[in-house]
């Protein structure tokens, strides 16, 4: 078989239905097209296999996930600082979009100081599991979190949905897509309300004075609420979903391979091809960085030396899995709107298990630039710090044995950490469309 033979057999069917519109005369002449890096035919099927980004699994659990206004809606909430205790603090507060959607800090900072790094957004909705913990299971169940997160934004539902109904134009953007808030969400006004976190106790004199308040509600009341709630994570989650970066220089590299472009292979520079190679081979990054987002969706335990010194204590993947398994909000509970569906089945199919202690899910390596410093509690400031650790592993935390043992000290030349700090920098998305980056115009929400 030759090359040009085997790509044609690894495209996938959708690429080989256009390859065949063009005709078969306009076929590209000659021999197959010239990599500067002498590929295998196992390492091309890996490389087709990573690009290009698919379009956007859909989220039947959200009936507004691709509606335009509720994005907008979703928009104008992800920047509002009013959903915060000291109204201070919003989504893009810790989510900057001028820093790659992360806040530059290696813990967040909201109301107090958080246990991890804020993750990037780009590209989020591609992800099967939220979270470093992966303790959502949707974007929308994502989105609840941090509005009553004491150390995030440190707010109560009750509040979100006072902001609303207060703001004509926030209550007419909701209302154009959810219909109107319910009498009963408002009743007698309640604001600091919500039900209790974690261990807080449900009611009595311990219970914070917002849960006591939430403890005092009529059924009604607190599912009125919850309502707006839901509504108000499912249209940022329809945000979010927009927030997508794909056509990096990797993708036209690999339309060069798949079409037989020259001009489109040369978009991989040949240093960019060596760190390509490393990727898949040697380093095998590929191994946990796998598919067109650059991640297997998993999780897993990079023993990496923790922030402040010490044995690793956040649990990770054992929690979230716990955690997103219990919530009503999660795919199979009743503010789903499928709640039979496949991503019910998924979250009713976990089990917690000891292997999972300390686990992180694998993130996405599209789009880092601007987005330092990295790993679950920016423990390194740069990407080179990060090939760094992968090549020596210094400083690694002692494992349990019933922890995975995948990473083996690479041991790269001073050459190959530079290839691959090129070969990353060539999964930098084209732009996005700048009026997604900051909130929308008052006009633009019907004001
Ligand atoms: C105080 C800073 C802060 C604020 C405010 C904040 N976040 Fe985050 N966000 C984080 C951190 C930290 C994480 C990682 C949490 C974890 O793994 O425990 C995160 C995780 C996420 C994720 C998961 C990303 C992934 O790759 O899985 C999404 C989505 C997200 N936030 C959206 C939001 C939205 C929407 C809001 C506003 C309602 C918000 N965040 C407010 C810091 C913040
Ligand atoms: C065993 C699976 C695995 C392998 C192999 C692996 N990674 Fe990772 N990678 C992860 C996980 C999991 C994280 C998050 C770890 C954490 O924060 O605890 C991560 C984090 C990263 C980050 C930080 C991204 C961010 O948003 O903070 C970069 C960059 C990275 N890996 C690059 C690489 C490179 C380059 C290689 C090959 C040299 C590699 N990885 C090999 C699983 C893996």
């Amino acid at each position: 078989m030759s090359a040009r033979e085997l790509l044609r057999w690894l495209a996938p069917p959708a690429l080989l239905a256009a390859a065949a519109a063009c005709g078969p005369g306009q076929e590209p002449p000659g021999r197959p097209v010239q990599t500067a890096v002498p590929f295998s035919e196992g390492q091309l099927r890996r490389i087709m296999q990573m690009s290009p980004l698919p379009p956007l699994p859909t989220d039947t659990t959200n009936r507004y996930a691709d509606d335009p206004l509720a994005a907008r809606f979703g928009q104008a909430l992800f920047f509002d600082e009013r959903l915060s205790a000291d109204g201070a603090v919003s989504c893009a507060t810790c989510h900057d979009p001028d820093r790659g959607f992360t806040d530059g800090k290696q813990l967040a900072l909201g109301q107090e100081v958080g246990n991890r790094h804020t993750p990037t957004l780009w590209n989020v909705a591609h992800h099967r599991w939220l979270t470093w913990d992966g303790r959502a299971d949707s974007l929308w169940m994502q989105a609840l979190d941090p509005i009553e997160d004491p150390r995030e934004m440190g707010t109560t539902r009750g509040k979100l949905a006072r902001v609303i109904a207060d703001d004509p134009g926030l209550l007419a953007a909701y209302s154009a897509v959810f219909g109107p808030i319910k009498s009963a969400a408002l009743r007698d006004r309640p604001d600091d309300v919500r039900p209790p976190r974690g261990r807080e106790a449900a009611s009595g004199p311990t219970a914070p004075a917002a849960v006591r308040a939430w403890d005092a509600l009529s059924d009604d009341q607190r599912s009125a609420i919850d309502e707006v709630f839901v509504h108000a994570g499912k249209a940022m989650a329809a945000y979010q979903r927009l927030l997508v970066r794909g056509d990096a220089p990797f993708d036209r590299f690999v339309e060069g391979l798949r079409e037989d472009d020259a001009e489109k292979v040369e978009s991989l520079s040949p240093q960019a091809q060596r760190g390509l190679a490393m990727f898949i081979g040697k380093a095998n990054c590929v191994l946990c960085h796998s598919g067109p987002n650059f991640t297997d969706g998993e999780f897993h335990n990079n023993a990496l030396p923790t922030l402040h010194g010490g044995e690793a204590r956040d649990p990770g993947r054992f929690d979230g899995a716990k955690v997103v398994a219990a919530s009503p909000f999660n795919a199979g509970g009743p503010h789903s709107d499928d709640p039979g569906g496949p991503a019910a089945l998924r979250v009713r199919q976990l089990r917690q298990s000891s292997e999972a202690w300390g686990e992180f899910r694998t993130p996405s390596l599209r789009n880092l630039a601007n987005r330092a410093p990295f790993m679950h509690q920016g423990q390194f400031g740069s990407l080179e710090g990060v090939i760094e650790f992968y090549s020596e592993l210094e400083g690694a935390t002692g494992r349990g044995h019933h922890q995975e043992q995948v990473l083996v000290a690479l041991r790269l030349t001073t050459a190959e950490k530079a290839d691959l700090r090129v070969f990353l920098g060539a999964l930098e998305g084209a732009q996005a469309d700048l009026g997604l980056l900051s909130p929308p115009s008052h006009s633009a929400l019907g004001r």
